[in-house]
């Protein structure tokens, strides 16, 4: 905890779980703070002196808070969202990605002055070293945008030595900038490779994601003019993106940074775990879905394979929504307005008819499955003419800022130690090497 006061004195524990070990007969009083009991009290419930303790078994931390976190708030049962208490709602309609990321990272919103100087040192952190155009030139042409991704962020971090000092605030802050700056760049630079494109440099003139379109599309034209209402709904899906609290991708970069390893190669970390389809490749695997579905005349028959276990409603389930995921509701309409310019998605209707179908089916109903973020974020890419493999690699840009809030306020947490879960072992107790000849 930054101010060296402990977590008991800021919440104090009113609390406690009485506890009587059925085993040896004894009794202990276990405080409740926050709704939680520290897994370490339950390490003072022994047999005896020489027992280890009793531990928890979580796999996949269904039920464990391993971080105390002031930026995002998610209440899975209302739906609700908010970054550092304003309401994702409320952010989509009124901020932009720049200021929304100074909010996530510094805990306020900024004063003119205070935007102003951070959209200017983001906007001049968006070039990279020409080196780095070289090993995006080694891959082969067909190589996933996100694999290239996680190579050249992690490669980044030998460009820049100094972002080892990760107990320095002033170097966090640099490589922070850096990273938030950079990755559109890195991300154009990929997409522009697949497809045989030569790289279009960075155009300080443009917002953040004028500037991303402008690297991704600009052809022969002297300088690139993005359609407003794109750069628009591009911002907000940006917006939408920019953190979710402890999910996957969050968990690999507190996990691996707390190793005090660099924020380059923490960051390729979490976009390595954001790659997997779980996760940030959903959007591109509801699409693969939506296309084999092929008409919504056939929705039913995909439906009832769900339901017999077959197949997965790719974009529907949450971890945490157990309620419509409220960035779902607001990118149906981002939706609208970008078909407005690009023309009707023709997959728009199967996914309509199959969240339609699921809201009302029993299976969904009862499992409580709503559509997540994903659910149609891949249409609206589609539309603006990315190939899918750019999906998680669009989701990877803004949330970039959430991993490195996250980061800091783990590095800065004086509870937080090197990540190092414990357990259950299950395998062979001790036994004798056998030589090779002796084996059966
Ligand atoms: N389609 C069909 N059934 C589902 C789905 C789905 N998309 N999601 C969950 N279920 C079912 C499970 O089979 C399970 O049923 P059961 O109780 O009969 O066994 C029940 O609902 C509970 O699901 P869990 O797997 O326990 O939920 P969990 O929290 O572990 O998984 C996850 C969440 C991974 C998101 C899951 O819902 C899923 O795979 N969804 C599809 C992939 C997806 O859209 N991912 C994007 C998530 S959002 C994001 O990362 C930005």
């Amino acid at each position: 905890m930054a101010t060296g006061e402990s977590a008991e004195a800021l919440h104090p524990a009113q609390d406690t779980l009485s506890v009587t070990d059925n085993r040896t007969g004894a009794s202990y009083e276990i405080p409740i703070s926050d709704g939680t009991i520290r897994a370490m009290d339950l390490r003072k419930i022994k047999v005896d002196p020489a027992d280890f303790g009793l531990m928890t078994y979580d796999p996949a931390f269904t039920n464990t808070a391993s971080c105390r976190s002031a930026i995002t708030e998610i209440d899975g049962e209302k739906g609700v969202l908010n970054y550092r208490g304003y309401p994702i709602e409320q952010l989509a309609e009124e901020s932009t990605y720049l200021e929304t990321a100074y909010l996530i990272l510094h805990g306020e919103l900024p004063s003119r002055r205070q935007h102003d100087e951070w959209v200017h040192n983001i906007t001049h952190h968006t070039i990279l070293h020409e080196n780095i155009k070289k090993f995006i030139d080694g891959f082969r042409y067909d190589a996933h945008p996100m694999g290239m991704l996680v190579s050249t962020v992690a490669g980044m971090s030998t460009f820049y030595p100094e972002a080892k000092e990760i107990l320095d605030p002033a170097s966090r802050r640099d490589q922070q900038h850096r990273l938030i700056a950079k990755l559109p760049t890195l991300a154009a630079f990929a997409y522009r490779h697949s497809v045989g494109l030569p790289f279009a440099y960075p155009d300080n003139r443009l917002s953040y994601c004028g500037n991303f379109l402008n690297m991704l599309f600009k052809m022969t034209e002297v300088s690139y003019t993005p359609n407003p209402i794109i750069e628009r709904a591009l911002d907000v899906l940006f917006i939408l993106h920019a953190d979710h609290e402890q999910n996957c991708s969050t968990h690999a970069m507190r996990s691996v940074g707390s190793s005090h390893v660099d924020p380059y190669s923490a960051v390729a970390a979490a976009i390595a775990a954001l790659y997997g389809t779980l996760h940030g490749g959903a959007n591109e695997m509801v699409l693969r879905m939506l296309r084999a579905i092929g008409s919504t005349a056939r929705v039913p028959e995909y439906i009832k394979r769900v339901k017999a276990g077959e197949v997965k409603l790719m974009g529907f389930g949450h971890r945490v929504y157990k309620n419509y995921d409220p960035r779902a509701r607001i990118i149906k309409k981002i939706a609208d307005q970008v078909f407005e310019v690009t023309g009707r998605n023709p997959l728009l209707d199967i996914a309509l008819e199959l969240e339609r179908i699921a809201l009302q089916d029993d299976y969904f109903v009862t499992r409580r499955l709503y559509p997540n973020v994903d659910f149609y974020s891949g249409l609206i890419y589609q539309s603006l003419k990315f190939p899918v493999e750019m999906f998680p690699v669009l989701f990877a840009i803004p949330r970039t800022v959430g991993w490195l809030a996250q980061w800091e306020e783990m590095l800065v947490d004086q509870e937080q130690k090197i990540a190092r879960p414990r357990q259950i072992y299950t395998g062979h107790r001790r036994r004798d090497y056998v030589s090779m000849a002796q084996r059966a």
